[in-house]
């Protein structure tokens, strides 16, 4: 029995239930192409297989390996960008303590190389000092620059203050099985290593070891978040009506938005926790759909903080955006707002509530008045937030992405678009073999 819901019911007025009913057929055709994997991209849909059998046989591994890692660390650093960091640190960063940033009794989870800042990197060299450390180095090619580098200047401090042998029990690489220069050294250096099966691609890669040892790491049940995303998978293969089919049913909502001009979608949190599931869904969503001059623009706010800046827009702005509400109904904790005898500030008609009480009424107060404002509202309802529903959510997304990307007729697991800057990079570097590029572009600078 699968807990996620989508709530559709605040659409009416911009596109009914008939709308994406329309939608019914397209996206069964879509499911039977992704399960006979006859469509683009056919190649990348070992996604589909992780939460079954395939993911099984690593589960053993990944959990003996991280209990290894939590035995010889306070803090894990995850080295990787995109799709080889941001699935880990959405679940990471949506179960932990948010102020302690771990999980008593297990490591802290901070992150390196997905970006290229000089201070964030000498910063985090520097705190480690204070740290027993670990690194577990994620990249599928083994070539991205971003987490290279900082794999070289982790590596040569670990190495400088464990030794070798040292270096050899804390380094975990996640790669690809033969190719790649991350391959190529793990296996020169004796690193335990993971692979990043070839027919995962990274934005869909969180239920493979990429997401799972740092989770497991992290000391959470991975075992109950790829059961979630299990029951997801099932409850979406056998689903025989697309109100049966949330996955569907929310790639068909958006799409019916999307042909009405709603080009850019908002995803809305009310739990700070899951600002990080935001930044994963955004890249599952940007880089899968955006392309051919196509796709939904995928955008994020956490509330009620951002109702204090992008709230005016969102509001009273340009009518081309639908807003998406993650909605928590239980939350982990319980604080009952104290009564106040003085009551300076009026709000003794809140004493006695719980403080989710009235995070709740913010949630529809926006969202009822953001509707009359012109900006249509799905809810994706879940009842809490625990490993299974997140692997509920995880899947849900990431079928969604998918027949999303079909429905739009786009490759939703290619990238073509991000080597660009990758090429004018390595030019402007000096990298041998972009000699040509880097002389145009001179030019082009002056
Ligand atoms: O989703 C993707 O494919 C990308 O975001 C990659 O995950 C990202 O570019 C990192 O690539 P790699 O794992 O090869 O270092």
């Amino acid at each position: 029995m699968i807990q996620l819901k989508v709530d559709t019911s605040y659409l009416e007025g911009f596109v009914s239930r008939e709308d994406i009913l329309a939608f019914e057929k397209e996206v069964f055709r879509h499911r039977g192409v992704l399960e006979q994997k006859t469509g683009p991209g056919n190649d990348y849909l070992g996604w589909m297989g992780l939460p079954g059998e395939v993911g099984k046989a690593e589960l053993a591994a990944v959990k003996e390996a991280a209990l290894r890692l939590q035995g010889v660390c306070d803090t894990l650093v995850v080295i990787g960008i995109g799709g080889s960091y941001l699935g880990a640190r959405a679940i990471i960063e949506a179960l932990q303590d948010p102020l302690l940033r771990h999980r008593t009794g297990f490591p802290e989870v901070v992150y390196a190389g997905h970006h290229l800042s000089e201070d964030y990197h000498h910063a985090l060299l520097r705190w480690l000092g204070t740290r027993e450390v670990a690194l577990v180095v994620i990249s599928k090619s083994g070539t991205t620059t971003e987490p290279a580098v900082a794999f070289r200047f982790l590596k040569e401090y670990v190495e400088k203050r464990y030794g070798k042998a040292g270096a050899r029990e804390r380094i975990v690489a996640v790669t690809d099985h033969s190719r790649g220069a991350l391959r190529k050294l793990a296996s020169e250096e004796g690193y335990t290593t993971f692979v990043i099966p070839d027919d995962v691609g990274g934005r869909y890669s969180v239920l493979s070891p990429v997401g799972l040892l740092p989770i497991a790491a992290a000391g959470w049940d991975v075992d109950a978040l790829v059961q979630g995303a299990r029951s997801m998978a099932d409850a979406l293969h056998v689903a025989t009506t697309l109100e049966g089919h949330p996955a569907g049913w929310y790639a068909a909502a958006r799409q019916a938005l999307y042909r009405r001009g709603k080009a850019i979608e908002v995803l809305v949190n009310y739990e700070p926790a899951l600002g990080y599931l935001s930044e994963w869904w955004k890249q599952l969503y940007g880089e899968s759909e955006g392309k051919q001059q196509r796709g939904i623009f995928p955008a994020s706010v956490s509330f009620t903080t951002d109702l204090h800046s992008m709230g005016q827009y969102l509001q009273d702005g340009l009518r081309v955006l639908f807003e998406s509400v993650i909605s928590i109904e239980n939350p982990r904790a319980s604080l009952l707002v104290p009564h106040d005898p003085e009551d300076a500030d009026g709000l003794n008609f809140l004493a006695g509530l719980r403080l989710s009480d009235v995070n709740a009424k913010a949630e529809l107060g926006t969202l009822l008045a953001h509707v009359d404002g012109g900006v249509p509202n799905l809810r994706i309802v879940l009842p809490r937030v625990d490993e299974q529903v997140l692997g509920e959510l995880v899947y849900f997304f990431e079928m969604g992405c998918a027949i999303s990307g079909y429905m739009l007729e786009v490759n939703p697991f290619d990238q073509p678009g991000v080597e660009d800057y990758k090429r004018n990079m390595f030019a402007l570097l000096g990298k041998p073999g972009f000699e040509v590029q880097r002389e145009a572009l001179l030019k082009r600078l002056g």
